[in-house]
């Protein structure tokens, strides 16, 4: 086994075509688009049709990075996909798309990790490919939150949308290295301040609790907001101390896109320009895992992301989970 370096070799994103505004909202429940855009800058986001599974918005993603890195989908050697709305409880994501990429040879799985969770396979795959054992990656963040949203309760419904981001990592010949560091972590105690308590071996889903409504999204929201606040500026400021970096030598930090309120607050926290910090989270809700991959994808669309670039991604979601990752592109 010889050590490799890792490269960030292409991106795809993809949205559902259906856009829900904060006035369609409006229409359903007990809220107004003032009220939306104050408190989180949300203005509307994109919903799955039905029958539109996470799979299928992850293959488009996935298609758009494979195209965008020139990589077959066949030479593909390992697939991850982060979700916690997986298309089913098993047989996992991850491999529900390599079967429709038509790879048969991928190692293949699913990680849930909440919002963190690409910022968690990014980290995974980087590791198996610097170890020597992978040289094609293919990550993918993918989230159909409107199947888990609670389309009665005004104070989740109104955050989340439907969507996919994906990369395709790389081993480099050579020195080349654009994996610069990384801080993760996690702290399972505050499990249930933002989860899906319902539908697992502690609370199944039976026809008697059906109506009690475990099986949607829950969030105590403002002590998220809080934990949010502090984990993700202090796990950014952890990998930038141990890379011997600041954040003027950082060229765009790509926060989780929850809430712009949050990633105002990090962005002071870590003493970051506004203008290098990428925020999108008005056009798609909170996407979860796919946060960070469409940012990522945006970016690249634009011309903002050259060689040698330098990007701080930091993540914050369920579980608790967090992490921050630098790279060089
Ligand atoms: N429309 C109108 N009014 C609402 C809505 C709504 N959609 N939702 C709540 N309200 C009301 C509440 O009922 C409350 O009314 P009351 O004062 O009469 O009781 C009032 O607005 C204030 O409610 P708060 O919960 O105190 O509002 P807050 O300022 O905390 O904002 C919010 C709520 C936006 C959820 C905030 O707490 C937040 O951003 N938290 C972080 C949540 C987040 O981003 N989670 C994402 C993590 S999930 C993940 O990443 C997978």
């Amino acid at each position: 086994m010889k050590f490799q370096g890792v490269k960030l070799s292409g991106t795809g994103a993809y949205a559902p075509e259906k856009v829900v505004t904060n006035d369609d909202l409006a229409k359903i429940v007990d809220t107004s688009d003032e009220w939306i855009q104050t408190r989180t800058g949300i203005r509307e986001r994109h919903i799955a049709a039905e029958g539109e599974n996470t799979s299928d918005l992850a293959v488009e993603a996935a298609r758009e990075a494979l195209e965008d890195a020139n990589i077959a989908a066949q030479d593909l050697e390992l697939i991850i996909v982060a979700t916690l709305t997986p298309d089913k409880p098993f047989a996992n994501t991850g491999s529900l798309v390599q079967a429709k990429l038509d790879n048969t040879k991928a190692m293949a799985f699913s990680v849930e990790a909440g919002c963190t969770g690409f910022v968690y396979i990014y980290e995974i795959a980087a590791g198996m490919i610097a170890s020597g054992l992978y040289k094609n990656a293919l990550i993918v963040g993918a989230e159909k939150l409107s199947s888990v949203a609670n389309w009665e309760d005004r104070t989740t419904c109104v955050l989340f949308g439907d969507g996919a981001g994906a990369a395709v990592l790389t081993a480099t010949a050579g020195e080349e290295n654009g994996y610069l560091g990384s801080n993760m972590g996690s702290d399972g105690n505050y499990s249930d301040i933002l989860h899906i308590p319902g539908g697992g071996t502690s609370l199944p889903i039976t026809v008697e609790n059906y109506h009690e409504g475990h099986q949607f999204l829950q969030m105590k929201g403002q002590e998220v907001f809080k934990l949010a606040v502090n984990a993700m500026a202090n796990s950014a400021k952890s990998v930038l101390e141990e890379a011997g970096l600041t954040v003027d030598d950082i060229d765009i930090v790509i926060p989780h896109q929850a809430n712009v309120r949050i990633i105002n607050a990090v962005g002071k926290k870590i003493g970051v320009p506004e203008d290098k910090v990428y925020i999108n989270v008005d056009r798609y809700g909170n996407t979860s895992a796919a946060t960070i991959p469409i940012a990522l994808r945006e970016l690249v669309e634009a011309g903002r992301v050259q060689k040698g670039t330098k990007i701080l991604m930091v993540a914050f979601g369920g579980g608790l989970t967090w992490g921050a990752s630098l790279i060089e592109c």
